[in-house]
């Protein structure tokens, strides 16, 4: 399936048929997952994976009821990682054990440990905006491999962070529940392109 088939296809699926996805397909999409591109590469996610067969009550008492999450397969927790110094840490030693020069490597995690530091009170939403890229690889992901997926954030955060017993490092922001839908996908609402993109005037770039 090529790009444009994925974008276009790909639907929120709000019911699935609870049969189980075979694991070496979840396996490939959550290499897939592992591809997205984060800021200074520093991945500040984890993953949750909820496989199928798994007691879900609480979870979709805690998302509204929202059929996916006891129809779906297997249910991923997006979890934002605010442990950034440790990532630095880590990315300096795999660069290291790359091959990378010892200085080039403690240059770079010197200018992210920087660029951390700057972010204040900003940590957790820059974080989750890295978080959300890996969301649109599984999503579009899935749809690659021949599955249904449905992006979630009604959900209560601190209720699934409690019931999954996370540290405080690790907020969820989004779910992905994945399975084969049974519903049908509804026509795309999409606003119009000049309600999406502007074109700078030149004078604004001089
Ligand atoms: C971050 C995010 C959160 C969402 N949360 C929910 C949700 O909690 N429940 C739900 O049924 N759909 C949810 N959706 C699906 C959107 O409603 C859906 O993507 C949008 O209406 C466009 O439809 P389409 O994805 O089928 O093209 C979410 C989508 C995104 C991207």
């Amino acid at each position: 399936m090529d790009f444009v088939e994925i974008v276009t296809t790909r639907y929120a699926a709000k019911r699935f048929d609870g049969t189980p996805l075979p694991a070496a397909e979840v396996e490939r999409l959550l290499d897939l997952i592992r591809m997205a591109p984060t800021a200074y590469n520093l991945q500040p996610w984890r993953v949750v994976v909820i496989p199928p067969g798994s007691e879900r009550a609480a979870l979709a008492e805690a998302a509204w009821g929202q059929a996916q999450i006891e129809s779906c397969s297997h249910l991923l927790v997006f979890c934002a990682n605010t442990a950034l110094e440790e990532l630095a840490q880590r990315l300096e030693e795999r660069l290291l054990a790359g091959g990378a020069p010892a200085e080039s490597a403690a240059d770079f995690a010197a200018m992210a440990r920087g660029w951390i530091a700057g972010l204040g009170e900003g940590r957790l939403a820059w974080a989750q905006r890295q978080t959300y890229l890996a969301l649109g690889n599984g999503l579009n992901g899935a749809r690659s491999l021949g599955f249904d997926a449905c992006p979630m954030e009604g959900f209560r955060p601190a209720a699934y962070a409690e019931l999954l017993g996370l540290p405080e490092t690790l907020v969820p922001c989004a779910l992905l529940a994945l399975g084969r839908a049974t519903d049908a996908p509804r026509p795309k609402l999409r606003f119009r392109r000049d309600e999406l993109f502007l074109s700078a005037p030149a004078a604004a770039l001089a």
